[in-house]
C-alpha cells in the first residue's frame, strides 16, 4: 500500500526496498524452500542478533547488458552488510540463489569485494553464505575476475580477521577456492556440496557414476578429503553452530579471544582421571573422556570431529580462558600421527597462533604411521607441516603427556625443546625413542637370540627399559619435562599455567614468511 502524504522520492526508497527484498521472487522462493532451503535473507536473519543486520548495495543491479539493469537483479544475487553476532560485529554477506542461480557476476563480486575491505579494516570476523550456481555465464571473463579479487582479499585477511565460509546449497567449480582459503568451512547434510568438476564431468572424464551429495556432500568432505570442518544436519543448526565458534575467536589478531566467566572451580580436581589410563599400555582410552572432565563445565567444540579422528583438536575454556586443544586419541590408531592427522593438526594449530589463542596438548602418541602408502603419500612432508606449525607458534602452549611420547612425534608435539611453555607428564608417562618392545628387540637382538628362553628374557629387559628408560622420572632428571602431576589435578595445574604465561611474549625474526613444507 502507498501513503499518498508521503514525499515521492521516499515512496520510491520505499518502493525499491521492498522490490530488493523480494530477491527472484514468490516462484524461486517456494523452489528453494522445496530444495529445504533457507533463503538469503532468512539466513542472515537466524545467523545475526534480532534486528542488527545493516544491509548495503540493496540497489545494485547486474552490469551485463544482456541481463538489463532491471528489478530482476537487484541486489544482484547476493544480500551484504554487517551485523551482532552476541553484541559483536560481524560482516556478512549471503548469496541468493533465487536471483540467476546465486552466480556470480561482476556487480555480485563487487559487494563482496567492498565487505570483505571493510571487515579488513575494522578489524572484525566475515561470514559469507555460498548458495551458488558459479560464475555467471552471460557475463563471462568479468565473472572470473570477481572471483580473483575475492580470492585475493581471502587471502590478504587470512591471518588478520576469523574467516568462515557456510555452503547452504551448490559451490562448484572454481568458485570453492573462496571457502578454501578460509579459516572454517560449514556444511550441510543433503542441501550442499562442493566439487570442482560436476558428475556430468566426473563421468565424461573418469567415467564414474556419481551424485553430488556422493562427489562433494557435506559428510564427504567432513570425513574424506577434510576439506570441510563442521556438518550440521539442518541449516538451523549450522547457523547455530557458527555462534558458538564465533564465540572463541577475538574479532581480530590483535585482539585476544573473548573470556568468558564460568562457575567451574578453577581448582576443582577430578578422580576419575587417576583410573583412566589402562594398565596394558596397549590398551586404548578416550582422550575425549579426558578433555571433557578437566575444561570448564565439559563443554568441548570439536573441530573436523569426523577427520583424522586419530588426533582431536576444537576449542574449549579453561578458567573462562578460551584454548585451543589438540589430543591423540589413543581409541583410533593407537592415536598414531599419519598424513590426514599431521595435516589437520597443522592448519588448527596455525589457526590459534594467528589469533592468540593458547595450545593445550594432550599427548599420547606411539609415535607416525609407518607403511609404504604413508611414506610415499609424504608423511614426511606432513609431519614437519605440524613440527614447523608448533615450532613457529609463539602463543602460550602447554602440554600434558598422558601415557606415549615415543620418537619423532615426541618432537613434534610441543616439547620444551621447540619452545614448549611447560610440559606436565602423568605419573603413566612414557617418554623414549621408541615403545620398550620394539627398543629392547633392537638394542638386545644379540641378547636374546643367545637366550635359552627368549620370552623370558624379552619380558626382563622389556621391564630393564621401562623402569630405566621410558618412565617420566627420567626425563624430570634431565629437566625434559617440567613437572610430574597427579592425573586428578590436570585442570587446577593447567589453568594456573595459563595464568602464569597470560603475559608471554615471544617471536619469530624478521621476513618475509616462513617457507612451510607445504
Ligand atoms: C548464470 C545460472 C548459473 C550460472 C544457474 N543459473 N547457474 N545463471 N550463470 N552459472 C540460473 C539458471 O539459469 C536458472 O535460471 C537459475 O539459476 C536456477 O538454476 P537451476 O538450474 O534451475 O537450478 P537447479 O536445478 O537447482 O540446479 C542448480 C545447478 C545448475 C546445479 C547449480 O544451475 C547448474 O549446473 N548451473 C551451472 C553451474 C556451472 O556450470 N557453473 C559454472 C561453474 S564454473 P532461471 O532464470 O531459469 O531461474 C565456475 C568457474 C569459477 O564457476 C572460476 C573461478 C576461478
Amino acid at each position: 500500500m502507498t501513503d499518498k502524504s508521503l514525499d515521492p522520492r521516499i515512496q520510491k526508497l520505499h518502493t525499491m526496498r521492498a522490490l530488493s527484498k523480494q530477491g527472484g521472487g514468490d516462484e524461486r522462493i517456494q523452489q528453494q524452500r522445496a530444495k529445504g532451503k533457507l533463503t538469503a535473507r532468512e539466513r542472515l536473519d537466524l545467523l545475526l542478533d534480532p534486528g542488527s543486520f545493516h544491509e548495503i548495495d540493496a540497489f545494485v543491479t547486474s552490469r551485463s547488458n544482456g541481463l538489463g539493469t532491471n528489478e530482476r537483479t537487484l541486489t544482484d544475487g547476493v544480500i551484504t552488510g554487517w551485523g551482532t553476532l552476541e553484541g559483536r560485529l560481524v560482516y556478512v554477506y549471503s548469496q541468493d540463489f533465487t536471483i540467476m542461480g546465486g552466480s556470480l557476476g561482476a556487480a555480485h563480486a563487487s559487494k563482496i569485494v567492498k565487505v570483505q575491505e571493510m571487515a579488513l579494516k575494522n578489524g572484525a570476523p566475515i561470514i559469507g553464505i555460498n548458495d551458488s550456481g558459479g560464475a555467471r555465464i552471460q557475463e563471462g571473463l568479468a565473472s572470473l575476475v570477481g572471483y580473483s579479487e575475492i580470492f585475493l582479499r581471502n587471502t590478504l585477511a587470512s591471518g588478520v580477521i576469523p574467516q568462515i565460509s557456510v555452503i547452504m546449497g551448490p559451490c562448484a567449480g572454481g568458485a570453492v577456492y573462496s571457502p578454501a582459503l578460509t579459516d572454517f568451512i560449514f556444511m550441510v547434510k543433503n542441501t550442499s556440496y562442493m566439487f570442482l568438476t560436476g558428475p556430468d564431468v566426473v563421468k565424461a572424464v573418469t567415467h564414474e557414476d556419481v551424485t553430488f551429495e556422493q562427489l562433494g556432500g557435506a559428510m564427504v568432505h567432513n570425513t574424506i578429503s577434510g576439506v570441510a570442518h563442521f556438518a550440521s544436519d539442518s541449516e538451523g543448526d549450522c547457523l547455530y553452530l557458527i555462534r558458538q565458534l564465533l564465540s572463541y575467536l577475538p574479532n581480530n589478531n590483535m585482539e585476544e579471544p573473548p573470556f568468558k566467566k564460568t562457575k567451574d572451580d578453577p581448582l576443582r580436581t577430578d578422580e576419575a582421571l587417576n583410573h583412566i589410563v589402562p594398565d596394558n599400555p596397549n590398551k586404548p582410552y578416550d582422550m575425549k573422556d579426558v578433555i571433557r572432565r578437566v575444561v570448564d563445565d565439559g563443554q568441548f567444540l570439536e573441530v573436523q570431529e569426523h577427520y583424522a579422528t586419530n588426533i582431536i583438536v576444537g576449542f574449549a575454556r579453561l578458567g573462562g580462558q578460551a584454548v585451543g586443544i589438540v589430543a591423540n586419541q589413543p581409541a583410533v590408531l593407537a592415536g598414531v600421527l599419519d598424513i590426514n592427522a599431521s595435516e589437520k593438526a597443522a592448519r588448527f594449530v596455525r589457526f590459534c597462533d594467528c589469533f592468540n589463542i593458547p595450545l593445550v596438548t594432550f599427548e599420547d602418541v606411539p609415535g607416525f604411521l609407518p607403511g609404504v602408502s604413508q611414506e610415499h603419500g609424504g608423511i614426511i612432508r606432513s609431519g614437519a607441516k605440524l613440527l614447523y606449525a608448533y615450532c613457529e607458534a609463539t602463543v602460550p602452549k602447554v602440554c600434558v603427556i598422558t601415557r606415549k611420547a615415543y620418537g619423532g612425534a615426541y618432537c613434534v608435539l610441543s616439547p620444551r625443546a621447540t619452545r614448549g611453555d611447560l610440559v606436565l607428564a602423568w605419573p603413566s608417562a612414557e617418554l623414549a625413542v621408541m615403545g620398550a618392545e620394539g627398543a629392547v628387540n633392537i638394542i638386545h637382538r644379540r641378547e636374546l637370540s643367545a637366550a635359552e628362553d627368549p620370552n623370558a628374557k624379552r619380558a626382563e629387559l622389556i621391564a630393564r627399559y621401562q623402569e630405566e628408560v621410558t618412565n617420566p622420572w627420567v626425563a624430570a632428571r634431565y629437566g625434559f619435562i617440567d613437572d610430574i602431576i597427579e592425573p586428578q589435578e590436570t585442570r587446577p595445574r593447567l589453568i594456573n599455567a595459563l595464568q602464569m604465561l597470560r603475559n608471554k611474549r615471544d617471536s619469530n625474526p624478521p621476513r618475509k614468511h616462513g617457507n612451510i613444507p607445504l
